[in-house]
């Protein structure tokens, strides 16, 4: 783990040179559900975990609920370590702070990676929800609220053949915080629809879905491969919201090819030449 002060908690999560994939985890989570995805990947492709603020490792040091100020967190936390850009990757909330990333910091962002997410903002259901969790946590000042959350967050499939993913999920949940889980229901509550980045992102962007993810299914990510310049979709068979859980080869295997379109970007001559 490295950080420096006032810095997010990052970890190396596969060794390898050049442009990172940083990969961003989904709530209430840190960093190791990304793991498994990450030791699926080719020889040479480096990859950086970070726990976002008030997950896993990482401070809140008062930040206000704003994806916007975790994009800068994260953005300063990685060019404090001196990476001058990077292929952002994130499942769920880690897409959300990566299309905020996109929008703050495009000279950062060579590449997009958005899993099991979505572009748009909450409908007013969704954002009341949100709250109400929100302040039950706070309220009973524990995690109890989103303890189920592994039901939802896994596909039937995992859930009938791939049950020794709920002890992994539950762990990683329980070591959250209620002050965390609390910040991260208002920050997502909080977000606008960012469509329009994606509409002005020129690098390369991979779309990827579960096919039984019923929290941001197929139809979101086809919104967001359409909106996209350059897009390409995955769909995975067989699992649900937790794609880079459930089936991480898979999941790799989209990122890997994600990491070589942009390194084919960064290397084609571009007119005038
Ligand atoms: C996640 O996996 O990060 C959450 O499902 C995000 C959300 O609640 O929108």
């Amino acid at each position: 783990m490295t950080t420096t002060s006032a810095a997010l908690a990052t970890f190396p999560l596969h060794d390898g040179g050049g442009t990172p994939l940083v990969l961003l985890h989904g709530f209430p989570l840190d960093h190791r559900m990304w793991a498994a995805a990450a030791r699926e990947l080719p020889a040479g492709v480096r990859a950086i975990g970070v726990d976002l603020p008030g997950q896993g490792h990482s401070e809140l040091s008062g930040m206000a609920p704003r994806l916007e100020d975790v994009a800068d967190a994260v953005h300063a936390t990685l060019r404090d370590q001196g990476e001058g850009n990077a292929v952002v990757v994130g499942l769920s909330l880690g897409g959300y702070v990566a299309l905020a990333l996109a929008e703050r910091h495009p000279g950062f962002v060579v590449g997009l990676g958005l899993v099991d997410t979505k572009s748009t903002a909450d409908t007013d259901e969704a954002r009341a929800k949100r709250l109400r969790v929100a302040a039950a946590v706070e309220e009973t000042q524990t995690i109890d609220p989103v303890l189920g959350m592994p039901a939802a967050l896994l596909g039937a499939t995992s859930a009938a053949r791939r049950r020794h993913l709920f002890p992994d999920l539950e762990t990683w949940i329980r070591a959250q915080s209620p002050v965390g889980v609390a910040w991260a229901q208002r920050a997502m509550a909080a977000r606008p629809d960012r469509t329009d980045v994606l509409r002005a992102f020129d690098g390369p962007v991979a779309v990827v879905v579960g096919a039984e993810d019923q929290i941001t299914p197929l139809a979101d990510a086809e919104h967001m491969v359409h909106a996209a310049n350059d897009g390409a979709l995955t769909v995975v068979p067989a699992v649900g919201h937790m794609s880079a859980v459930e089936d991480p080869a898979t999941v790799a295997a989209a990122l890997s090819l994600l990491h070589r379109r942009v390194a084919e970007q960064t290397h084609r001559p571009r007119w005038p030449w």
